[in-house]
């Protein structure tokens, strides 16, 4: 095994080439009322720029002693009911949903510089909507998959980063008001 050179390391990774040029640039004043429109537009951006896998996300859940577990998935779709992705119910994640329906999904996308964090409750769509999603995966092969299901957030906090060069990150986090979405730079600093 190769040896670690904890200093060649640190030097190596600080050389390490930082975003493409040029970045886009977020208005934290002239962002949408919806966050969901934001996110869709993002989203589109990302899927455009050819990046593989654009609509991958890290799924936090909580397992029962309270401690945090995280994985990539795909979103499925968006709709009324939240953002929908789906897995196993046996798995991990699936116990952890059945036990604490809540989670946080964490989209970055490099070649924008772009980060969103969404927390939010979970709520299982039912068998019909799985076994459509599980049908339509592209290794089906006709077989039913009773323990496929298919799950939506439902997004109660959103928290959208654009990276800049000079690391003054642009952020603006939504909280839902009433029947809609207010919207500010969060107070803490960005890091
Ligand atoms: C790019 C990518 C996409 C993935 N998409 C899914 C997915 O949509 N559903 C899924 O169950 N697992 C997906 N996986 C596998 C999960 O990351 C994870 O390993 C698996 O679901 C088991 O997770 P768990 O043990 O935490 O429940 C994906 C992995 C990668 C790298």
């Amino acid at each position: 095994m190769a040896e670690l050179h904890p200093s060649t390391l640190r030097d190596r990774l600080r050389a390490l080439p930082s975003f493409p040029e040029p970045l886009p640039v977020l208005d934290p004043e002239a962002v949408p009322e919806d966050p969901t429109t934001l996110f869709a537009t993002w989203l589109e951006e990302a899927i455009a720029t050819g990046e593989r896998q654009a609509h991958s996300f890290t799924l936090t859940t909580i397992d029962e002693a309270g401690l945090p577990s995280s994985r990539t998935l795909i979103i499925k779709d968006i709709d009324e009911r939240g953002i929908q992705f789906s897995s196993n119910q046996g798995s991990r994640k699936g116990q952890h949903l059945g036990q604490r329906p809540v989670a946080t999904m964490l989209f970055f996308w490099r070649p924008l510089g772009r980060q969103v964090e969404i927390v939010g409750e979970v709520t299982d769509l039912g068998p019909e909507a799985a076994a459509l999603d599980w049908s339509q995966r592209p290794s089906y092969r006709g077989q039913d998959n009773p323990d496929w299901r298919l799950w939506a957030l439902l997004p109660a906090e959103w928290t959208f980063l654009q990276a800049t060069l000079d690391r003054n990150h642009a952020r603006v986090e939504y909280r839902r008001h009433g029947t809609g979405w207010q919207h500010r730079r969060p107070v803490t600093p960005a890091g």
